[in-house]
């Protein structure tokens, strides 16, 4: 059995992040969403990995490298352009040659890995197998019928009126039958060859195709209010350990993690929260939810539930919340006088103001 990471896309929805790298990289408790994804899958005894890359791909490979960190063996394969899901599988052909394979999205989460998953897929082979899990609002999603023994009848790309609550998550399981799937698709009205509509030609040949239907939390990371909600499941499990330095004026209370080089002074770190290497948070408070990623400086400010990543700095700043703060961002506060604002903002930027 092999893996197909995705980790190519556009990332539209993570702008302006994405402008500037890639949004499998967005660190969760200080470590990239997709490397969650490639322990998963080395979890489940799966070692041959393709990973597909677009723009990003140089971050990527820097990031990954051969694989060896995790146990796996990498092979990278270039998408020329985020032309789908379906058209992922396709130019992995040569890759992947006759044998069963994991899709795993590259910016998915999944609490408890996929090893259960893997061996019911190894057990009674199916054609394909995707896992499905409730949401409140399937308009959002892909969103599976099944039949009275759990088989999956039809698929719908968001649809409008849906026919359950039963909503894809970002791993497949396919046989090689999926190839002639992908190649027998048009692409959607987006322009892109769906893995939905793959699926759905399958269930029209009569192929079996199976579901499982997952309790655990999944959560697919594509928007910043999700990124800061698996921030914050994940943080919520973290081992308390304080290997940077911390001064007899700090506090920190709860599952609170100082990682190796980094200083805390005169500060109180309200956990869950992780201070990044080689940080140096100051007079400031950190409060519950927070990642703070390597080389920041937080001074006399005051933050919580947010994701900071690295060589960031914020001075006087009170108070950051439900935020997502890029690389090498300085956040000041305006002069007093006159009382204006004033911003440098990169394209995509999204900023919320007290008025
Ligand atoms: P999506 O989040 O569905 O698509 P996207 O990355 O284009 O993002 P947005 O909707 O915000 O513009 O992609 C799911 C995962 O699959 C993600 O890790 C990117 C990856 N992907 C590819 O590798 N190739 C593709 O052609 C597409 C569409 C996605």
């Amino acid at each position: 059995m092999k893996a197909l990471v995705l980790a190519g896309g556009s990332g539209t929805r993570l702008r302006p992040i994405t402008h500037t790298s890639a949004k499998q990289l967005v660190p969760i408790a200080n470590k990239p969403v997709l490397f969650y994804g490639l322990e998963a899958i080395a979890q489940a005894g799966i070692t041959d990995v393709g990973i597909v890359v677009g723009d990003t791909a140089d971050e990527i490979r820097q990031a990954v490298g051969d694989g060896s960190k995790f146990g796996v063996d990498v092979t990278y394969i270039p998408q020329h352009a985020p032309l789908g899901l379906a058209h992922a599988v396709l130019i992995a052909r040569d890759f992947l040659g006759e044998d069963d394979f994991v899709m795993y999205l590259g910016d998915n989460f999944i609490l408890g890995g996929i090893s259960g998953l893997v061996e019911d897929f190894r057990a009674d082979r199916p054609d394909a197998r995707i896992l499905l899990t409730k949401v409140a609002d399937p308009t959002s999603f892909g969103v599976a019928e099944l039949d009275a023994d759990g088989r999956v009848v039809a698929l719908e790309e968001k649809p409008v009126r849906p026919r359950s609550d039963l909503a894809l998550v970002g791993v497949y399981l396919f046989s090689p039958a999926v190839h002639e799937a992908v190649r027998a698709i048009e692409p959607s009205w987006r322009g892109e060859l769906e893995i939905t509509h793959a699926l759905q030609w399958l269930i029209d040949q009569r192929r079996d195709v199976r579901s499982t239907l997952i309790s655990g939390y999944w959560k697919d990371t594509g928007n910043v209010t999700d990124v800061l909600e698996v921030n914050r499941s994940v943080l919520e499990g973290l081992e308390p350990t304080v290997e940077g330095v911390v001064d007899e004026n700090s506090e920190l209370i709860g599952r609170v993690r100082i990682e190796a080089g980094a200083q805390v002074t005169g500060s109180r770190i309200v956990g869950p929260a992780i201070i990044g290497s080689d940080s140096v948070v100051t007079d400031s408070y950190v409060g519950p939810f927070t990642s703070v990623s390597e080389d920041c400086r937080i001074r006399d400010s005051e933050i919580e539930y947010s994701i900071v990543l690295r060589g960031s700095s914020m001075t006087g700043v009170r108070r950051v919340e439900a935020s997502l703060i890029g690389r090498n961002v300085e956040v000041t506060p305006a002069p007093r006088n006159p009382s204006a604002y004033r911003l440098v903002l990169g394209d995509h930027s999204k900023v919320q103001i007290s008025s």
